[in-house]
């Protein structure tokens, strides 16, 4: 629901003020100033989280291996090639001996089924690493990227403010004025949770993707379901799309396991990279800023926006560890969402 990704935002925001003091290199924090820190809780003390990875990942994995043993646990990664999944055992099978030993599952899957399959027989949580249809968490750290940067797009509204919780001073995560949020390129898992989760926080999406690459039917169910169709535009040509965009996103054209398609879509997607031109002559806001979950090729974003002052990709990737730490500590750990001061 809204108010609980509301929160689950804000208490990213507060396990990174948290945490970060504590990665500090040794010697640039005085002793008293460490003395008065305060440890990121520890919810996940003694537990192990399973990364059921069937694919390659560098920043999910990252972020569950670090996020895990902040909160005092740990994550414990089993690759397609480690594990008896999928080659000699059944997902229901797998699923019920790996809930025996670990306290939650963290998958990465091909076919989205693969997951529900997983979380029907799964005795402990299972949170989506990303499948072919979704990709949650990476959605999550886009938010926080745009919330901790909500300066940049003339807010209207107050910046951050401090808010006491549990008797502690903490920087409230700022709010952020309703956007125009382009996505220009392939309907795949990154765009589909866009989808369903920005129009319901009062931002516009305008899409450019070619016709044969709409997102499934399955996604537009979820959309219908959930209201987000109101506050959705969708063409097939890229200069439109990115008019009056605020914040302009692009994901890979070959997502993983589809790379025999490659020669097909670089046909398909002529014309769709994020490029300066692109978005002046489209009419995206002067000050538009660019996302891009990664890992990233030239040819769906050129150099010049991709490392220049407007992409927020490395926050971006960053931020993917403190929103996983919050969605481990909400679904593994301790954390409960209800908590006073956890809101925004
Ligand atoms: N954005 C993202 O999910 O990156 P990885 O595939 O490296 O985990
Ligand atoms: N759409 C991409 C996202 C990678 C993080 C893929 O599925 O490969």
């Amino acid at each position: 629901s809204v108010p609980q990704i509301k929160r689950l935002l804000s208490h990213s925001h507060h396990l990174k003020q948290t945490s970060l003091p504590w990665l500090e290199p040794q010697g640039s924090i005085s002793q008293k100033k460490m003395q008065k820190l305060r440890l990121p809780s520890q919810s996940l003390f003694n537990k192990t989280i399973a990364l059921l990875f069937s694919k390659r990942s560098t920043r999910t994995r990252l972020s569950a291996e670090t996020g895990a043993s902040l909160l005092g646990g740990r994550a414990l990664f089993l690759g397609a090639d480690d594990i008896q999944l999928g080659v000699n055992e059944s997902a229901r099978d797998s699923a019920r001996v790996i809930g025996g030993m670990c306290q939650g599952i963290f998958a990465r899957v091909g076919e989205h089924e693969e997951i529900e399959e997983l979380a029907k027989y799964s005795p402990v949580p299972v949170l989506n690493a990303l499948s072919s249809l979704w990709h949650p968490t990476q959605i999550l750290a886009d938010l926080l990227t745009l919330h901790e940067n909500a300066h940049l797009f003339e807010a209207p509204t107050e910046g951050a403010q401090v808010v006491k919780k549990n008797d502690k001073k903490v920087v409230s995560l700022p709010e952020l004025r309703p956007l125009t949020v382009a996505y220009v390129g392939d309907s795949a898992n990154v765009l589909h949770d866009m989808l369903v989760t920005y129009p319901r926080l009062g931002h516009k999406l305008r899409i450019a993707s070619p016709d044969q690459y709409r997102a499934p039917t399955a996604v537009w169910q979820r959309v219908e379901e959930l209201g987000c169709d109101e506050g959705i535009w969708w063409g097939n040509d890229p200069k439109e799309a990115v008019s009056g965009a605020d914040v302009v996103v692009t994901d890979t054209w070959i997502s993983m396991g589809q790379e025999a398609e490659k020669e097909e879509r670089l046909r398909a997607f002529a014309g769709y990279q994020v490029t300066e031109k692109l978005c002046q002559e489209g009419g995206a806001n002067p000050n538009w800023k660019f996302l891009h979950c990664l890992p990233r090729k030239p040819h769906e974003v050129d150099d010049e926006v991709f490392y220049g002052p407007r992409s927020l990709v490395f926050p971006e990737a960053d931020n993917r560890k403190w929103t996983i730490m919050a969605a481990f500590d909400l679904l593994f750990g301790k954390w409960d969402i209800s908590a006073e001061g956890a809101v925004i």
